[in-house]
């Protein structure tokens, strides 16, 4: 038996990149999937199609996680469709750089709203669903230690995220719900792609400093993915699993 039969997931932002890796990864061991999109609808369908195609079971599901009422229509789509909740993947995020001379309050407010209220909403939103067993998994970003110059907003998003995931993780413990983060490096992704990171300095000098000498692929995420919705990880909550080839 595939290590995540019977199981039902949302993943937030899995129209491309890191999400949509790991909706497929997550599928691929037995899990129904909801595929949560913004603005991609025809990304999230091409996630799905590839999922069924291979004989898995997923949805696309559309909604702005930073807003309370979309966040409840994404995690009510996998009641009403796969019956049950057992694993939350909160992936949707947006990085943007600026130095701090430069920070502006809709720069603030965009990524803050999406990095953190959008767990936060999402989070509020599965709690009541998720049983015994079930695992949280927030996509942070290896940023919130290594705070590179310029990221003052986006760092601080995931160092927001850091923190809600070790106080989530002592808040539903006693309910035996798993709550753990993931902390990539540079991954290359659509994202990275079309904000100018790959190829630019910042990426030359993550190279430089990451020991195993290449950039990272989602699907080095989503493997990781896979091993937190598991049970494989039973024994681990509040953790922030680093996964930047030796990059820190
Ligand atoms: N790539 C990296 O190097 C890297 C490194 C460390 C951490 N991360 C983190 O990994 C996550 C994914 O990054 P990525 O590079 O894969 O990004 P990406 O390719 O830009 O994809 C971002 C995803 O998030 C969705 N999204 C954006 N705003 C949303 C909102 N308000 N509500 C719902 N969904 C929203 C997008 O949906 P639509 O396309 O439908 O609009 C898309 O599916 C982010 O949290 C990011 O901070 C990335």
């Amino acid at each position: 038996m595939s290590k995540l039969t019977g199981k039902v997931a949302v993943v937030t932002g899995a129209s491309k990149g890191i999400g949509a890796a790991i909706a497929k990864a997550l599928a691929a061991e037995g899990a129904a999937v909801v595929v949560n999109y913004a603005s991609s609808k025809a990304g999230a369908d091409a996630v799905v199609a590839a999922i069924t195609a291979a004989d898995g079971r997923a949805v696309a599901v559309g909604g702005d996680v930073s807003k309370a009422a979309d966040a409840k229509g994404i995690v009510n789509a996998a009641i009403e469709t796969f019956g049950r909740l057992d694993i939350l993947v909160n992936n949707s995020g947006v990085y943007e750089f600026s130095p701090i001379e430069e920070i502006t309050e809709e720069h603030f407010h965009k990524q803050f709203n999406t990095n953190v209220l959008g767990v936060l909403l999402t989070t509020q939103a599965a709690v009541g669903h998720l049983g015994e067993g079930g695992s949280i998994i927030n996509v942070s970003s290896v940023v919130s230690r290594i705070t590179p110059p310029a990221s003052a907003v986006y760092s601080g998003t995931k160092g927001a995220v850091d923190a809600i995931t070790g106080v989530l993780a002592r808040e539903l413990g006693p309910r035996k719900i798993r709550v753990n983060s993931i902390n990539p490096g540079v991954v290359v992704t659509e994202g990275t792609q079309s904000a100018g990171i790959i190829g630019s300095d910042l990426d030359a000098w993550a190279l430089a400093q990451t020991p195993l000498g290449r950039l990272g692929q989602p699907d080095d995420i989503a493997s990781i993915a896979v091993f937190l919705a598991s049970d494989d990880s039973r024994w681990m909550t509040g953790e922030h699993v680093v996964a930047s080839g030796g990059m820190r």
